[in-house]
């Protein structure tokens, strides 16, 4: 059982993410779960576009806490490293319908998708300073891009949660839907790939991403190295164990 659901109906790719009882907390093997379905979806002909989205109030809440403390990823060939550059070299269109809280990646998976709509219930969150951590894939070079510098930092450096209607004011999402409509608006907005030529659809996208592709790969490398040493940091370790005991973390010591 990964958690994670895929189905694909009427050029569709659908990846949902089901693990509701952890605020759909992603696991290494869901990580897995996702990279192959993007792989199998870009695979099949008769998809046309990618759609990922949560349950019900939660997109995800990012990284598996726990999984994070019993087996940190080292090195980029990791079950997230595969996920995040499938999502990255995904040639065909992603679509993301964030349902609900955005936590961690939950938000950095966001900047490498397509289109992104957003439920008008979400908050979204990088709280990685808060963690003891860093921003990761690229998210420290493309949010100061998209947003400027001082808005970036806000949301990066002090780990400040917004919501969907800022993400849309801050280039990161088209639109707010209500709650009840956003997964059928963002799965309408995929169909409409069906009509569109397929090849014209991918070299377009190719042709968007590829000025900056080089500068992603070598930022990613970069954020991964130093979020590596984070994680094993006592900054890191006491913060995830303040969550699971539900305390707030005590920094003072350091
Ligand atoms: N990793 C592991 N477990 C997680 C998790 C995560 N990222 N997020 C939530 N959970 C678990 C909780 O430990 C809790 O488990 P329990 O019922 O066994 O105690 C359960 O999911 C419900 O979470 P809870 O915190 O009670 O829900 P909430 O509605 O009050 O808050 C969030 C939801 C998403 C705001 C909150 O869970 C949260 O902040 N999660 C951590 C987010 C995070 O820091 N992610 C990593 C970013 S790098």
């Amino acid at each position: 059982m990964t958690h994670i659901r895929t189905a694909t109906h009427n050029g569709v790719a659908t990846i949902e993410i089901a693990r509701p009882e952890k605020k759909n907390a992603l696991t290494q093997a869901m990580y897995q779960a996702m990279a192959d379905a993007i792989a199998a979806a870009v695979a099949d002909n008769g998809v046309r576009a990618l759609l990922i989205t949560g349950q019900p109030g939660i997109f995800t809440s990012g990284n598996d806490l726990e999984d994070f403390m019993q087996r940190p990823p080292q090195g980029q060939d990791t079950p997230v490293g595969r996920f995040m550059r499938a999502l990255l070299e995904c040639e065909k269109p992603v679509v993301a319908a964030v349902t609900g809280g955005a936590v961690g990646i939950g938000t950095t998976m966001l900047l490498h998708c397509d289109l992104v709509y957003v439920s008008d219930e979400a908050r979204l969150a990088m709280p990685f300073v808060s963690l003891g951590l860093v921003p990761e894939y690229a998210s420290s070079m493309v949010l100061p891009q998209l947003m400027g510098h001082v808005r970036a930092a806000e949301k990066l450096m002090l780990g400040e949660p917004f919501t969907g209607a800022d993400a849309v004011e801050c280039g990161i999402a088209n639109a707010v839907l209500p709650a009840a409509e956003v997964v059928n608006h963002a799965r309408r907005m995929a169909e409409r790939f069906n009509g569109l030529p397929p090849a014209a659809v991918r070299e377009t996208k190719r042709l968007m991403r590829a000025s900056g592709a080089e500068r992603v790969r070598q930022v990613m490398a970069s954020e991964g190295e130093v979020f590596g040493q984070r994680l094993r940091s006592p900054e890191a370790r006491e913060a995830f164990q303040a969550f699971f005991e539900k305390r707030k973390p005590d920094f003072s010591k350091f």
